[in-house]
């Protein structure tokens, strides 16, 4: 098996991170990989911010999770594991990562979330491929109607947020879960 194969059978969700920062250069490059990823029309719209500062991480933890929470009361369906979080002060939707790396698109944008999910999964491969742990963070997802968070992280208006990935060294052995049967629906030749 060569070695783009491999890098991406061994890939896990990670969810249990070591403190050290992730240099910069490490964080560039990662983004980077993102940004190569194919993109509608060419239109390069995917745009990036980080968050390594604790005291944000853990602002924007607690407000994610009251966001989030909001929302599945407003569907009139709350979500028993979300409630759960909610009232547990020590919940951490970022599980301890020391870096954040949020996902938008820009105005420009033909296919937003199409190219902002490939710029996920090239930045969590290529993450993977340095040593690093990754997982896509849905949780997050609240921080997009926050004012602060968007004037905090200077998202210019009309930016549409796409995802959250948490990224750091793994703390242990990445836990890889297994697949089931690849379903082919049908391959007519
Ligand atoms: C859109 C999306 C949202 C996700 N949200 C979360 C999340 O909020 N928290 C989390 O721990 N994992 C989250 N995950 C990770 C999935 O649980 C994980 O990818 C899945 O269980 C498969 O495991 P693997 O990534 O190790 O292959 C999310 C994944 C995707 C694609």
């Amino acid at each position: 098996m060569n070695d783009v194969l491999i890098n991406i059978y061994s890939r896990a969700s990670v969810r249990s991170y070591k403190p050290d920062k992730v240099p910069d250069s490490d964080i560039k490059e990662i983004i980077r990989a993102g940004f190569h990823a194919a993109n509608g029309m060419n239109r390069q719209a995917v745009e990036f911010v980080v968050i390594e500062n604790k005291d944000s991480i853990s602002k924007y933890n607690r407000k994610a999770i009251n966001l989030f929470a909001e929302m599945s009361r407003a569907s009139g369906h709350p979500n028993p594991m979300v409630e759960k979080m909610a009232s547990d002060p020590k919940a951490d939707i970022f599980h301890g990562a020391p870096a954040i790396v949020f996902v938008f698109t820009n105005p420009s944008a033909v296919t937003p979330v199409e190219d902002g999910s490939l710029a996920v999964g090239n930045m969590m491969l290529a993450a993977h491929s340095m040593g690093y742990g990754t997982c896509f963070i849905g949780f997050a997802a609240g921080l997009d109607k926050d004012p602060e968070f968007r004037k905090e992280c200077k998202v210019p208006d009309g930016y549409k947020y796409i995802a959250c990935m948490i990224l750091g060294r793994p703390d242990g052995d990445i836990e890889k879960h297994s697949r089931s049967d690849v379903k082919i629906l049908n391959w007519l030749k």
